[in-house]
């Protein structure tokens, strides 16, 4: 999809449909509604008064050859209410036309954006919603594909200012198809996203964009002495990868004194269980255990291109959870690669034992500011559903920032607590640490895993377990992975 900018009157821009968001109590004799009727001879009356449309957040409505518009088609996009409007909203509701316009087979898009924000952001906005909307979780489909792409967004806006607008355009066009990589990666099946494929990915990923991709083998690992992340791995025929992320041409960006970041993705390819194997039912689910890693990749991707001011580096562990003559027992114990031994109670607590070596190692490697993503509890999902994921850490300057960012990237961060008093329930008998507590506060226990090997490193941990998947659907979006964290991560350091 190409996306663009036209400055002037939407009545005069030539497309297969023109989208206009409308806010809810928005009265049709508003001056902006008001040039709307004129324009169209009186069309937008005659809609609002036959009571068809209210414009209700993503209610739509579609006009055939609308009289006095180039447009061969108006759509009429709910915006919701006013005072709950914000560059997120924009976004969806640019979304929502795109997704129409598929529905109706047009390929040229105009759009129209409303709410008074900086035109950078809003051209941002506007193309990351195009391009998520435009994406479908089809590849699979070798009958009732929908080959139904939009091929052009245009932005229409009165007033010019081309450079603010080409920037947001192109920062939006690098977020949203990163967001899109981060999803198809996450919608693979697990017999095709192996370990290896996610590192072959990576790789791919890596040739198109500036970026430099180190792969460690099992060999290196068992030398590293990663033993939580390898006894994960145990199980499964397929060899475990940990990929290495960094931005090319970055070294020397800064001095000894700016923070390293390194972004660190819980990467289960596929997880079972283990021998704690997990009930059969919604269990295809977990080939998106990955998610957490696939958002890292795509957020790689996007600040290759982004070129921030601070160094980032990703790590993305990738195994695979499954139960075999050779695989971790409950029960078992193993030396991690900080030195911390861990006994292993349950082997479905497995996200935790890989980042617990991933986690340390970026902190050999120069990371200063640590932040992980990782569908890790289920006991999250019950705590915020699916609309927000879990924040906890011990960095608040680094929190505050990512609460502060939400209002435009849209991705719910909600602060669960990390109290000291919660470490006891990780205590173990006969090892330093074991790797579940009880029922209660499970987000919250397995937080305090990790936290025991980033000791006093500045970290951020974000459970992205009931936000990774949309199985509902929305109206600006194809179901399957949303690829939760790749807005958030580019963000945080933009
Ligand atoms: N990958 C799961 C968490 C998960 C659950 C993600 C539901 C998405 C949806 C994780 O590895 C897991 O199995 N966690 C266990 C931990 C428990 C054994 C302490 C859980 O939450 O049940
Ligand atoms: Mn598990
Ligand atoms: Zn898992």
């Amino acid at each position: 999809m190409q996306v663009g900018h036209q400055a002037g009157k939407y009545s005069s821009v030539s497309c297969d449909l023109l989208a206009y968001p409308m806010f809810e109590e928005e009265a049709v004799d508003s001056p902006l509604l008001q040039a709307l009727d004129e324009e169209t001879h009186g069309v937008l009356k005659g809609v609002l008064s036959s009571g068809e449309f209210k414009p209700e957040i993503h209610n739509a409505c579609r006009i055939h050859k609308p009289r006095g518009l180039k447009a061969e088609r108006l759509l009429l996009v709910g915006a919701g209410k006013k005072s709950q409007f914000s560059l997120s909203r924009l976004r969806d509701v640019a979304g929502t036309a795109v997704r129409h316009a598929r529905i109706a087979g047009c390929k040229k898009v105009a759009f129209v954006p409303r709410g008074e924000y900086p035109q950078v952001k809003v051209a941002q906005a506007v193309a990351e919603g195009g391009f998520y909307a435009n994406y479908e979780a089809d590849a699979y489909k070798t009958r009732d594909k929908e080959g139904r792409e939009v091929e052009n967004l245009l932005l229409v806006t009165e007033e010019a200012e081309p450079g603010k607008t080409d920037q947001g355009m192109r920062r939006g066009t690098v977020v949203g198809e990163a967001t899109n990589l981060a999803r198809t990666l996450a919608n693979e099946p697990a017999n095709i996203l192996t370990p290896s494929q996610f590192a072959a990915r990576a790789l791919e990923a890596a040739e198109k964009f500036a970026l430099h991709v180190e792969i460690l083998e099992r060999d290196q690992m068992e030398k590293l002495g990663m033993n939580a992340l390898l006894a994960v791995s145990r199980g499964s025929d397929e060899p475990p990868k940990l990929i290495i992320l960094r931005i090319k041409g970055q070294e020397n960006v800064g001095g000894h004194s700016t923070p390293v970041y390194a972004f660190v993705g819980k990467g289960v390819t596929f997880d079972s269980g283990g021998l704690s194997i997990k009930p059969a039912e919604k269990m295809e689910e977990m080939k998106a255990d990955m998610a957490g890693g696939a958002a890292v990749l795509g957020a790689m991707t996007a600040l290759a291109q982004l070129r921030p001011k601070q160094r980032v580096i990703g790590l993305i562990p990738a195994v695979e959870n499954l139960p075999s003559g050779r695989a971790t027992k409950p029960g078992d114990v193993v030396k991690s690669y900080l030195g911390k031994t861990i006994e292993i109670i349950n082997t479905d607590a497995e996200g935790r034992l890989i980042l617990a070596d991933a986690l340390a190692y970026a902190r050999t490697l120069g990371a200063n500011r640590l932040v992980d993503i990782a569908t890790l509890t289920g006991a999250c999902v019950i705590a915020l559903g699916a609309i927000n994921a879990g924040m906890m850490g011990t960095d608040n300057e680094m929190m505050d920032r990512l609460r502060k960012n939400v209002s435009f990237t849209g991705e719910r961060l909600w602060q669960l607590p990390l109290d000291e008093d919660y470490r006891k329930h990780i205590r173990s008998e006969i090892a330093d640490v074991k790797n579940v507590g009880n029922r209660w506060g499970g987000a919250i226990t397995a937080a305090k895993f990790l936290q025991e090997f980033v000791e006093d490193t500045p970290w951020v941990h974000l459970d992205i377990a009931g936000v990774d998947l949309d199985r509902d659907g929305r109206p600006f979006a194809s179901k399957g992975a949303t690829g939760f964290g790749v807005r958030t991560l580019v963000e945080l350091l933009s």
